[in-house]
């Protein structure tokens, strides 16, 4: 049988989000196929992976969304959050930049996302730690004041991409 209409109890949509290079992408596949790619090229438009997620008894198809982070590769925002129940929101934890763009993100969230979307917000490339630039605590303390989740990650090296998706499915189902 084809693998979509496979048995399962959930189907539900999430998004990618944050700035470019960041590494959105390198989450998805890590989470998807477990791979890594050190010259991943930009997002321009959509993609899009599947994976199937046992919770408990309940088995749910994970449709992730992934797009550019540069605003000329961006597909239309409203389509691109309609019906999402999840959000990774991304930024690079050793270019504070994307750490401070975080707040515009946030805006985009709220105007096209719905109101009781599960955010988790995600410290990417903690294996870097001699050029980080965001501390720990940083992320920490903007996720509570957001009332987001909050994790540092390595795609590259594969630290807690799974418990980031984990924890946002969990906030759903
Ligand atoms: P856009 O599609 O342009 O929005 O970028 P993106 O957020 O999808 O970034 P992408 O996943 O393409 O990764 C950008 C670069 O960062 C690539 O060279 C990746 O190999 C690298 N990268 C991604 N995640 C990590 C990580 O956890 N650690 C390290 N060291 N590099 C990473
Ligand atoms: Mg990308």
């Amino acid at each position: 049988a084809n693998s979509f209409q496979e048995e399962c109890d959930y189907l539900f949509k999430a998004v990618l989000i944050g700035d470019s290079a960041v590494g959105k992408s390198n989450l998805l596949s890590r989470f998807a196929r477990n791979e890594f790619h050190l010259d991943s090229k930009p997002t321009i438009g959509v993609e899009f992976a599947y994976r199937n997620i046992q919770m408990g008894d309940k088995l749910i198809k994970a449709q992730i969304w992934d797009t550019a982070g540069q605003e000329r590769f961006k597909a239309i925002t409203s389509s691109y959050y309609r019906g999402a129940l999840g959000a990774l929101l991304v930024y690079d934890t050793t270019r504070r930049a994307t750490f401070e763009n975080l707040k515009k993100w946030l805006h985009e969230l709220r105007e096209f996302a719905s109101p009781d979307m599960v955010i988790v917000l995600l410290g990417n490339k903690s294996d870097l730690s001699h050029s980080r630039e965001v501390n720990v605590e940083e992320g920490q303390s903007l996720a509570q004041e957001e009332n987001l989740f909050f994790m540092e990650t390595s795609a590259r090296e594969n630290v807690n991409v799974e418990e980031a998706f984990l924890q946002m499915v969990g906030g759903i189902f």
